[in-house]
């Protein structure tokens, strides 16, 4: 029998106009897992990895961050709302499996579930994360000295360890892939050549940002750094400690 040629091309379709109010609802989504979610993930990762040079480089960066005028606005409308936004509409796209989703020719393979997945688990994460650390406990933004005691107690318990590893790993894989999506559906890379490279690239970032948080989360396992206090000492004792 003659095989008959597909009608949808292979890979990630663009998103089109035409496809309503979703069209608007879904270049959002797309656009602020890159803008700003993903920017302030690279700058989250790359601030605690501040942890790695020790309790008091920590906390100078906490200082700093938490020192930025207009804090909760920032995080308000740089953070918490793009990514509840993102949030909602990634388990609306999820559960409700839009046409123009379950129409993709790779619905059933295991990037197209992996990207959900890890989206959910990095959800929980994310939420439970910010709660503990932001919202109770040492209250870090008048009080940043107690950044690295306080990621330490946290990490006491090896379940709340395991849940960091997984959710680190999650949100890394998902922005990584991510960016392979983005580039996909907004016409950057169209030809398969260019999708196979930016493939390989989004790869490397993945496994990048997984070590840079592995590495940063044994910082605070270090024996060296042991049992910091809330206040830390005075400067000589720790940088003394590094060494
Ligand atoms: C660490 C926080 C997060 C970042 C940096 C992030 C980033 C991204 C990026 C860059 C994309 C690709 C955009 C596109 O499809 O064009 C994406 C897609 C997606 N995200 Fe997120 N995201 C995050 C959290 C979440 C959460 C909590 C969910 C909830 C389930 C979620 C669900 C989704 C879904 C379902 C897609 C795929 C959309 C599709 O295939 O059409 N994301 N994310």
């Amino acid at each position: 029998m003659a095989s008959v040629a597909s009608p949808v091309a292979r890979g990630v379709p663009p998103i089109r106009a035409g496809q309503g109010h979703s069209f608007l609802l879904r270049r959002l989504h797309s656009l602020s897992g890159i803008i700003p979610i993903g920017a302030f993930l690279l700058e989250h990762f790359i601030s605690n990895a501040f942890a790695t040079n020790g309790p008091r480089a920590y906390a100078d960066q906490v200082k700093f961050l938490t020192g930025l005028p207009f804090v909760p606005i920032l995080e308000t409308v740089g953070i918490y709302i793009p990514l509840l936004y993102h949030a909602l509409y990634g388990f609306y796209i999820w559960f409700r499996g839009e046409s123009n989703v379950s129409d993709y020719p790779w619905a059933g393979n295991f990037m197209y579930a992996a990207q959900r997945w890890t989206g959910g688990i990095a959800f929980i994460y994310i939420a439970w994360h910010t709660y503990t650390m932001r919202f109770s406990g040492i209250h870090l933004l008048t009080n940043s000295q107690a950044a690295f005691h306080k990621v330490q107690m946290e990490l006491q318990s090896p379940w709340a360890g395991a849940f960091y590893v997984i959710g680190i790993t999650a949100a890394s894989w998902h922005f990584a892939y991510g960016i392979y999506l983005f580039c996909a559906k907004w016409g950057i890379t169209v030809s398969e050549t260019s999708r196979k490279w930016m493939g390989r690239v989004c790869l490397v970032l993945a496994l990048t940002l997984i070590t840079i948080g592995w590495v940063t989360m044994a910082a605070f396992f270090k024996p060296q750094w042991k049992n910091i206090p809330e206040k830390l000492p005075p400067e000589q004792s720790v940088e003394r400690s590094v060494h």
